[in-house]
């Protein structure tokens, strides 16, 4: 899946973008209701943005040259926090006045947090009604009469911290922050490719500081142009889903900032397998793809302290998880909850219990005893985006039958998320609590038209077609790709060693060799002459056997290739053996290349697929041969929709059917 870009960049990029003294171009932008809100301030404040919904997300353009200081415009954030936080930052540190204001909930939120940092550092903030809460009023003031701040943030949160550089950097004077734990570093990076001197410790092996000196600066920041990368939150809930359904996803350039992937540890610690395979960074921030394998059963988990700002935004959903989780999950040091769009831990304690979960709820956290059987009852998500996303994820993958009061506030971060969490809907790949892993093996020789058969039984069934050739043509297109195409001792020890394996896309698994998805190169020419020689060296066999097993694991496959039922899968539920004559074979084969179906044509063909036959049942590793059990069907006569409906009703005797 590729995700919706990222909020904590898409604001940062909203808000600072237009700031800059040269032109801007993001793209990718999150499309939520959250990220609009930004936009829609800074143009209310004469910025200059420019924005259009293009495929993959919002895109701005700025030209640069900050904001007009005309008459305090009253300014709605909505409901987002970052949105007021950041821009009291900014007009602390820009001089420019104005007045915030926002939603019942944002309304709710404390601001003492940032207004006192940045009266501390000389801006003229005042509550228009109740103390530490919104509306607040930001005086105008001439730039460059800021103060320096030295700032020990009690609690460790990135809008606090991204408030304070953003007005020391825009009011050019030194700030030094340190928090107890480290948040999102976000702002820093990006003013960093900005080309403001800041100092920080991207991979965050140290306690949590911060520093910015204007002190040989020149002031300017320099204009971005980036795609944000997808959103990890938003990753985590669908992850969530898929490993309550069973089922493996493979995440596609997501950012990876180190304050953002707590909840990755969190699922391994869970049983989860985790592979993340990093890419170029872009607007200094890290992105990565991800594999995530589900566990046959999720684990308890427990976190707190230091790790809570990293997966500040993922508890709800972690929450969910542990419901249906073996054992009790603790989380502590987790008070920060109470102030986010709802009380958090209150309202994930409520709704859990009425849903029948035995939960504790504590000041700092919840202690959660994961329940088998079915959860039901109502849920009031009091607006809040992330409990609304986590409980539709108990919703449609974890056997919970729930009447959710708003489903919609889920744009706030997420537009598109009951679409997207449709594939994790109660698959009949594999049911929540099913051990999963059910195996269909399809074998026969050269052109018996296994591969397709598969495909379309999977289909029918829900099951996902494996296909055992395409791991041979990607250890094949290795080979080629390093140099040893010919050289079978080489390959015979790299084999081994070689990371591949199976990996979800949109319609079912493709390969993935050594970080790379090779696709379409894998039926190249170069790929298909040697395929044969390198799948009979017994190394390569190893390798594919193990990999192949490890899908009928994880999924209900329909497997075809040719030692399928002997081999790989001796205990498949079920094992069907095509075979056609050969003459019909040719036929076929001839019709799917396009050639014309000239006898000459026909008996060359014929006599090559008895030649590939004679080999293929003669070789010493895994010859071609029918298993003891396995089911002939001779296809001769029959057209694929015969087959694959007599396929599909053996798989349906053996309570293999779709329910
Ligand atoms: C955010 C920081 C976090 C997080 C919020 C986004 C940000 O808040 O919960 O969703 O983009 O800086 P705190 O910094 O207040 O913890």
């Amino acid at each position: 899946m590729r995700l919706p870009g990222d909020k904590s960049i898409s604001h940062r990029a909203a808000l600072v973008a237009p700031l800059a003294g040269s032109a801007s171009v993001i793209r990718g932008l999150s499309t939520g209701a959250d990220v609009r809100a930004s936009v829609r301030v800074m143009q209310r404040l004469g910025a200059s943005i420019d924005c259009a919904e293009e495929e993959g997300g919002l895109t701005i353009r700025c030209a640069g040259g900050g904001l007009d200081a005309g008459p305090p415009p009253a300014l709605d954030c909505r409901n987002s926090g970052t949105t007021v936080r950041l821009l009291a930052g900014i007009l602390a540190g820009t001089g420019v006045a104005a007045v915030l204001d926002g939603d019942a909930s944002l309304r709710s939120r404390p601001m003492r947090r940032v207004v006192y940092p940045l009266q501390a550092m000389g801006a003229r903030i005042e509550y228009e009604g109740e103390p530490n809460r919104l509306p607040i009023r930001i005086r105008a003031r001439a730039t460059g009469s800021l103060r320096t701040l030295r700032h020990r943030a009690r609690i460790a949160s990135a809008q606090v911290k991204s408030a304070v550089l953003l007005a020391g950097v825009l009011g050019r004077v030194r700030v030094e922050l340190s928090e107890p734990a480290l948040s999102r570093d976000h702002t820093e990076r990006m003013l960093a490719a900005m080309g403001a001197p800041m100092v920080f410790d991207p991979v965050r092996s140290g306690a949590g500081s911060v520093r910015f000196d204007p002190a040989g600066w020149d002031g300017t920041l320099h204009g971005l142009r980036m795609t944000v990368p997808g959103d990890p939150s938003s990753a985590a809930f669908l992850i969530g889903a898929a490993m309550l359904s069973g089922r493996s996803v493979y995440v596609e350039e997501v950012a990876a900032n180190p304050g953002r992937t707590g909840f990755l540890s969190v699922l391994e610690e869970m049983g989860a397998s985790v592979r993340r395979e990093p890419l170029p960074d872009e607007g200094g921030e890290p992105r990565e793809t991800w594999t995530v394998h589900p566990p046959d059963g999720l684990r308890a988990f427990s976190i707190g302290g230091a790790e809570i700002p990293g997966v500040i935004d993922e508890i709800p959903l972690l929450a969910a998880l542990a419901a249906r989780a073996a054992g009790r999950s603790e989380i502590r040091g987790a008070a920060e909850l109470r102030v986010k769009e709802s009380d958090r831990l209150a309202v994930l304690a409520r709704t859990l219990e009425t849903l029948g979960v035995e939960i504790e709820e504590r000041e700092d956290g919840l202690t959660i005893t994961g329940r088998t059987g079915q959860l039901s009852g109502p849920v009031e998500t009091r607006g809040d985006h992330r409990i609304a996303m986590a409980f539709g994820v108990l919703e449609a993958a974890g056997d919970a039958d729930l009447r959710i009061d708003d489903r919609a506030c889920a744009a706030v971060s997420f537009p598109g998320f009951q679409e997207a969490l449709a594939p994790f809907r109660r698959h009949p790949a594999r049911r929540p609590g099913s051990r999963g892993g059910r195996v269909i093996a399809v074998d026969g020789p050269a052109a018996s038209g296994k591969s397709s058969t598969a495909r379309s039984v999977a289909d029918r069934l829900g099951f996902v077609h494996v296909n055992s050739g395409l791991l041979y043509r990607a250890i094949t297109w290795w080979a080629l790709e390093a140099g040893i195409g010919r050289d079978e001792k080489a390959i015979e020890g790299g084999a081994p060693a070689l990371d591949i394996d199976l990996v979800p896309e949109r319609d079912g698994l493709t390969v993935g060799v050594e970080g790379v998805l090779p696709g379409p190169a894998l039926h190249s020419p170069e790929v298909t002459t040697r395929v044969s020689a390198v799948s009979a060296i017994p190394a390569v066999r190893t390798v594919v056997l193990d990999r192949l097993r490890r899908a009928g694991r994880r999924y209900r496959i329909v497997c075809d290739g040719r030692d399928i039922g002997t081999t790989v899968f001796p205990d498949a539920e079920l094992k069907v053996f095509l075979v056609a004559e050969a003459r019909e074979r040719a036929r076929r084969r001839l019709l799917e290349r396009g050639a014309e179906l000239t006898t000459e044509n026909i008996e060359a063909e014929t006599e090559r697929l008895e030649s590939r036959d004679r080999l293929d049942r003669s070789r010493a590793v895994s010859p071609l041969q029918r298993d003891r059990d396995a089911i002939e069907i001779d296809t001769t006569a029959m057209d694929r929709e015969a087959v694959v409906e007599a396929i599909v009703h053996l798989a349906a005797e053996r309570g293999l059917a779709p329910r």
